[in-house]
Parts: structure tokens; C-alpha cells; sequence
């Protein structure tokens, strides 16, 4: 949640701010800001704003070192006044995170005579610099820092200071870039593609200096770390669509996501965690939202296959369930973004308790690649959408290609699926049939309170991820789960033209989700049928029917996920919302 940039720049820093802020708008845009410090008059400029970067533009700031923010809000409504860069004296700041003990050091600074200025918990950080600061930038920062409980990538300047830029990092994601003319922070690396050629990224407790047209790493006593800067693959970012919405173009992706993650994943060498895999007894899968869809997935393919236990949890709950792991088991942790708090902090631990951890995600150098034991790295391409689309499909081709290794190394073999998944990407594209169907279906449920999505077996999890989608996006009321648990509960809402999404694609169950569309049509409930069975096509009652692509029935959780997307998206942008920009959300989220 929240982008922080920093930038220094000899001609400027101004059109560069603004660029990179507009990359870093999916992470938040409830506000935005920038603060620029020019070094001839020692002017620090303040321009912020409630609402999109596209609020903030105007004319240009003159100055070479400046900040920037885009702001989910954590503490205080989204606001001009809660909008950073929060400025005390001498000093602007931008903050991603959450100050957790910012209460008591507010009303330490209230006591001390401060007057606070916003209902956020960041500009607590920026007051107690400026209260600490006897002419040492730098020392004012780190002894600020010591004070701070909760999570925090910072970005600082002092008017003092020109050319000056002071950043620090805890448990919110925060990279160094340099190019031949100019030297950045930033709360992601695909922002930067295209602007710095070099990039490093910050582990927590390092701070970040631009100073004197040069960037160091330093520890809280300013003693330089020595880090290593990699060159930037210039293909992480991802261009805004000349008409519809990312969230549509990415779905358009999966078929070249899922072919290039394919090739990734061959070229991978698994042989690295073959101990860990050959002999561990049980899993654990920890994630958070769609990803946790994906990690349940997984636990499907392994409990069939292999045969031993995949204890699944959302990372936020992981911590607090005071899960059973301990030294040798394997914890599989997903996540596109590799930036996710819960997801993160549940790595920690099993980390701590001396578990071996596989990291699924889209992101080469972000956080969770730097903590897990061995990464699998998907090649989805950068996801903008807040929506995740692509990345689900990837992560479960990842993941059904993990589930084989381990097969392969308890059984001397692959499972038969494992010669599918090169065919994934071409019955990916042949689903991109069902979007015309799509468009009308989303047309009639349009206007829909709520709405069901029943499988059974592996499409409950399709269910539930169609589900959250249209959730999501479409703001309406949708539930997906397990097909069988209509009638303990749920169908007492059943009413007239509610729609009923069944997906059925094991053919041993297709006769028991019909009748579960059945009784639910009975009722007065809108039907509606997905599968690859064409037999279980004709016979079925459903009011509306979609054929689905078919490839091995254990591989259709990757596909038949993708009329569900799409649904999701038109349901969206018949409802006359921006399918990229969901209230409330933002893409990254890098608070607990
Ligand atoms: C998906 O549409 C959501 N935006 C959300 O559930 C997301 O999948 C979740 O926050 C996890 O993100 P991650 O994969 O980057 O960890
Ligand atoms: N806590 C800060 C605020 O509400 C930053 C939020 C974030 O990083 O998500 O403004």
C-alpha cells in the first residue's frame, strides 16, 4: 500500500517525480504528493492532494531533489490534509507503513507543545526528527527511526540539506536505483524500469543516502553497507492500454504469461530442494486473497497425488493460530507481489521454527525471494490491475508443476498431468471464446444483489476466486463455495433470478452439481452452467451453458478460472466502474 519515490536530478526532478508516481498509482489513490527542494534558493515546495497523481500535475516545480507519494490510507480519511509529504520545520516526509505506537508518541509531542496537522500515524516521524535535529540530517533520522514501532520505508528531506535525500526501511519495501543522470528510491522496482538501469534493494534496517550526487547504504550509525547494484531488465514494466482497462489486457496475457512461466519453470532446477521435498511429511501453504485461492489449489493437487497433508492457511491468521510448524517440514508461501505483509511476516516465522520455505511469486528481487530458501518465479509480466488475473493462472501452473517435482521425488515419477501443462497456454486461448457469452451473461446479472459460485472438489476454489472477483470489482455481494453446502444454509436466500454459477469440470461430480442447479432452480434462482463435459452440456437445466476449453481435468482450474475474470470485468464496466481502480483496495499490500 502507498508508493514513496525519491528522485534526485541536475536538471530537475520534477517530470520524473510525476512519472514515477503515476507507475506507483496502483498501490494506492486515495491521495497523492510531492515535495521538491531546490538547492539555489532553498525553497521546499509542497503540492498535494486528495484523489489521483493527475490532481497534482500542474506547473512545474524547479529543484532537483524532491518526494513524492501515492497514499492508501491507513489512519485518516483520504484527504488533502492526511495527504503526504507531511512537513515539520525544516523537514517533508513521505511513509509507507504503520507507526504502531504512533499514539503515545503524538501525545508526547501534543505534551511537548506540537501542533499536529493530520489524523495520520506518519507525521509523528517527521515531528520527532525535527524535535531531535541539531544540524545532523542524517542522525535526526536514525534517532527518529529508534523511536518507531510498526512498519516504515521513509523518504526525507531537510531544507538544510539540498541535494539530500534520507531514507530508511522496516518491513515495507524500499529499492535504490541509479542511472547515468539520475539517482531514485522507490517502494517497487518496476516503477524504476525504464528510468534507472541499476537497481538494489534494502533489507530492514538499512537506511538509503542520495548525497552529493552519489547513493550509499548505510547502517543507523551512518556506516556504509557495501551492496550490490544489478542491471534492470527493462521488461518489468507494463504500458498503459491505448483503450480498455489493464485489468482486460491482463487477462488477454495469460496465454503468453503462462507459455513464458512455462519456460521458466523447466529451466529451474528443483534438484536444489529435492531433500527438503523427498523428505518432508506434511506442507504447509500460506497466502493471502487470490493467492490463498491458488495455495488451496495446491493442497488439492498434492493430497490427491503425493499423499500427504497441506495444511493451507491466509497468511494473516497464520501467526496467531500458533500453526504446528516445526524443522522439516516445507512451507510454500505465494504471492505475485512478494510484497505482502501477512504473507511475509507468516514466512518469518516459519523461518524461525526452522521450516524450509518455497516462494511463489512474480517479483525476482522482491522481499520474499530475499527471506525463502528457494523462489519459483513466475513470468506473468507485471500485473497493474488491482484485480489479479494473470498471475492466478501462473501461480497455478506453478504450483501444479511444484506438486509434480514432489510427486517425482516420492514416487520416481511425474503424475500424468505433468505432460499437460505445456498445452495450458493454447486452451487458454481458445477460453477467450467464452468472452463474447461473457458480455451477455454480465449484461443480464448486471443488476444482481449477490450472487452464487458452487463447484465441487478443485472448482470450489474456482468458485471462490470468481467470487471474490466480482466482489472485488463489481462491488456486488458474491459467495463461492462447495456446492453441497447449499442446503445446510445458503439456499434460504435463493429468490427470484438470484444467479447460481456452478463451475463443473470433474466429470465424476457433474451429476451432483446438476442437481444442486436443480433445487436451486426450483426456486426461482438464475442457472448457470461451466464445463468441458459437452454430455453434461446438453443434459443440464441450467439457463445459461458455457462450453469450456478442454485439457486434463486436473489442469482446469487454470482455465476454467478465465471466463470468470472476464465476467468480473464486465460485470465491472456494466455497472459503470474502472475495473483498474476498485475503492477501498490498492494493489500491494504492504500493511498488516
Ligand atoms: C486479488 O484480486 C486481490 N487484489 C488480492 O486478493 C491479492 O491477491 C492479495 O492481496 C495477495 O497479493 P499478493 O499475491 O501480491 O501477495
Ligand atoms: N499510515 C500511512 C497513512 O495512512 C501510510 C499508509 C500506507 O503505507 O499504506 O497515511
Amino acid at each position: 500500500m502507498c508508493g514513496i519515490i525519491g528522485c534526485f536530478k541536475k536538471e530537475g526532478c520534477y517530470d520524473t517525480l510525476l512519472t514515477l508516481l503515476h507507475r506507483l498509482e496502483y498501490r494506492g489513490y486515495d491521495s497523492a504528493g510531492i515535495a521538491v527542494l531546490s538547492s539555489g534558493r532553498k525553497t521546499l515546495t509542497v503540492r498535494k492532494r486528495k484523489g489521483g497523481v493527475s490532481g497534482i500535475e500542474g506547473r512545474r516545480i524547479a529543484g532537483e531533489t524532491g518526494i513524492g507519494h501515492t497514499r492508501w490510507a491507513t489512519h485518516g480519511a483520504p484527504s488533502d490534509r492526511n495527504a503526504h509529504p507531511h512537513v515539520c520545520g525544516k523537514f517533508a516526509l513521505v511513509h509507507n507503513g504503520i507507526i504502531e505506537n504512533y499514539l503515545s508518541l503524538k501525545e508526547e509531542l501534543v505534551r511537548g507543545g506540537a501542533e499536529v496537522a493530520s489524523d495520520t500515524d506518519s507525521e509523528v516521524i517527521v515531528r520527532l526528527i525535527e524535535k531531535v535535529y541539531t544540524g545532523d540530517f542524517f542522525a535526526a533520522v536514525a534517532a527518529a527511526c529508534k523511536r518507531l514501532q510498526g512498519s516504515y520505508a521513509i523518504a526525507v528531506l531537510c531544507k538544510d540539506a539540498p541535494g539530500e535525500i534520507v531514507c530508511a526501511k522496516y518491513k515495507s519495501p524500499l529499492v535504490a536505483g541509479a542511472s547515468d543522470d539520475a539517482l531514485y528510491v522507490c517502494s517497487d522496482i518496476p516503477a524504476l524500469c525504464g528510468e534507472a538501469e541499476y537497481i538494489c534493494t534494502a533489507n530492514d534496517g538499512e537506511f538509503i543516502r542520495i548525497k552529493d550526487s552519489k547513493i550509499v547504504f548505510c547502517d543507523e550509525d551512518g556506516a556504509e553497507i557495501s551492496k550490490v547494484f544489478e542491471r534492470v531488465s527493462p521488461v518489468l514494466r507494463a504500458e498503459k492500454p491505448q483503450q480498455g482497462s489493464f485489468m482486460e489486457q491482463e487477462i488477454r496475457e495469460i496465454p503468453r504469461a503462462l507459455a513464458e512461466t512455462y519456460v521458466g519453470l523447466k529451466g529451474l532446477d528443483f534438484a536444489v530442494c529435492a531433500r527438503e521435498l523427498r523428505q518432508t511429511k506434511r506442507l504447509f501453504a500460506v497466502a493471502c486473497g487470490t493467492a490463498y485461492h491458488a495455495a488451496l489449489a495446491f493442497k488439492d493437487a498434492v493430497e490427491r497425488d503425493s499423499k500427504i497433508p497441506v495444511l493451507c492457511h491466509t497468511a494473516s491468521e497464520f501467526r496467531y493460530r500458533k500453526p504446528l510448524v516445526c524443522q522439516g517440514d516445507v512451507v510454500v508461501a505465494v504471492s505475485q507481489s512478494g510484497e505482502t505483509a501477512d504473507t511475509l511476516e507468516a514466512v518469518r516465522l516459519a523461518k524461525n521454527c526452522g521450516a524450509y520455505v518455497i516462494a511463489v511469486t512474480n517479483i525476482e528481487h522482491s522481499s520474499i525471494t530475499g527471506l525463502a530458501d528457494f523462489s519459483i518465479v513466475m513470468r506473468a509480466g507485471p500485473e497493474i490491475a488491482v484485480a489479479a488475473t494473470k498471475s492466478y493462472n501462473c501461480q497455478l501452473l506453478c504450483l501444479y508443476y511444484l506438486a509434480a517435482q514432489l510427486y517425482f521425488y516420492k514416487n520416481a515419477q511425474m503424475p500424468a498431468y505433468y505432460s499437460q501443462l505445456c498445452l495450458l497456454p493454447e486452451a487458454a486461448r481458445a477460453a477467450f471464446d467464452t468472452f463474447i457469452p461473457m458480455r451477455i451473461l454480465a449484461e443480464k446479472c448486471k443488476s444482481a444483489r449477490g450472487m452464487y459460485f458452487l463447484g465441487r472438489d478443485r472448482d470450489v476454489r474456482t468458485a471462490a476466486e470468481g467470487a471474490l472477483k466480482v466482489k472485488e470489482i463489481a462491488y456486488v455481494f458474491a459467495e463461492g463455495y462447495a456446492a453441497g453446502e447449499l442446503k445446510h444454509g445458503t439456499i434460504a436466500l435463493i429468490e427470484e433470478g438470484f444467479p447460481v454459477i456452478m463451475i463443473a469440470t470433474n466429470s465424476a461430480l457433474t451429476g451432483k452439481c446438476e442437481n444442486a442447479l436443480e433445487e436451486v432452480r426450483a426456486r426461482g434462482a438464475y442457472t448457470v452452467l461451466f464445463t468441458q463435459d459437452e454430455g453434461a452440456m446438453s443434459k443440464s437445466c441450467a439457463d445459461f451453458k458455457c462450453l469450456l476449453p478442454s485439457v486434463c481435468e486436473e489442469l482446469m482450474p487454470v482455465i476454467s478460472v478465465i471466463p470468470l475474470q472476464y465476467f468480473a470485468c464486465r460485470m465491472c464496466i456494466e455497472r459503470g466502474y474502472d475495473p483498474d481502480k476498485p475503492r477501498n483496495l490498492a494493489k500491494s499490500v504492504t500493511v498488516e
